[in-house]
């Protein structure tokens, strides 16, 4: 008898009761187990966004996946905290059911977003898509080792799979083309606290902060292009 393939992805519910993916084939969640939500917060909004001092920002995610950073950015738009054009890069868009299942607008405390975050989400590809705030959104399947730019982004969220599971996302050439990418003073955080990937950011030109992680992790790291060459 032949057993029916595993799923790809399965749901998981982390500790502070928000949804992730685990990608099963690699044993790897898309976000902390200890907190989906926690960490993104803490990681790519309060250390990331809120903490470059431009209320304008040109935002790049490696990584959309679930579009949790990508929610909790938008909120913060409509609260007015910023005003952000935000490019997503993702090579293996999520469908709309998957998405529908992780419910993270309701997580976040505003169900009624449901249906525009995965209009946001599964909309058109490579274009930007306005919204009634001042937030444009633009996904693109590119992904960032093929990301051609040069001082265009205030902020990036490094949110790739782990070193250990997708190495190519963490090496030299990827952060010498985040560098290229940002502009003198702005900054790229990521979960990721590893030696070998603080190294491989200063090799790069960066400035690296290891900065307190979200619940259950220690650290996270906050890279900065500096002002000045
Ligand atoms: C840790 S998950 C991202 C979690 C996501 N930011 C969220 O809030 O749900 C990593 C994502 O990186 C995507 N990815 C894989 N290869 C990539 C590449 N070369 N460039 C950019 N993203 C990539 C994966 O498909 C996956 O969705």
């Amino acid at each position: 008898m032949t057993l029916p393939a595993a799923p790809e992805l399965s749901l998981e519910r982390t500790r502070d009761g928000s949804f992730t993916l685990l990608a099963n084939a690699l044993d790897e969640p898309y976000h902390s187990r200890h907190g989906a939500l926690q960490e993104s917060m803490h990681v790519f909004i309060r250390q990331g966004l809120l903490a470059h001092s431009g209320r304008d920002l040109d935002v790049l995610e490696v990584g959309l996946g679930t579009g949790l950073n990508m929610l909790l950015t938008w909120l913060q738009v409509i609260e007015g905290r910023k005003e952000v054009r935000y490019l997503a890069l993702e090579p293996r868009p999520l469908d709309r059911d998957m998405l529908r299942s992780l419910d993270h607008p309701a997580q976040c405390g505003l169900p009624v977003l449901q249906e525009p975050f995965l209009d946001l989400m599964t909309g058109p590809e490579e274009e930007p898509i306005g919204t009634a705030v001042p937030f444009r959104f633009t996904r693109s399947r590119q992904g960032m080792e093929e990301l051609d730019a040069e001082q265009a982004f205030d902020v990036i969220y490094h949110d790739a799979f782990g070193p250990r599971v997708q190495p190519d996302l963490w090496t030299d050439a990827i952060f010498q083309r985040s560098f290229r990418a940002l502009r003198p003073g702005g900054h790229l955080v990521t979960y990721c606290a590893k030696g070998e990937v603080r190294r491989a950011m200063q090799r790069a030109g960066f400035r690296v902060e290891r900065l307190p992680g979200p619940p259950g992790k220690r650290e996270m790291l906050r890279a900065t292009r500096p002002a000045t060459p």
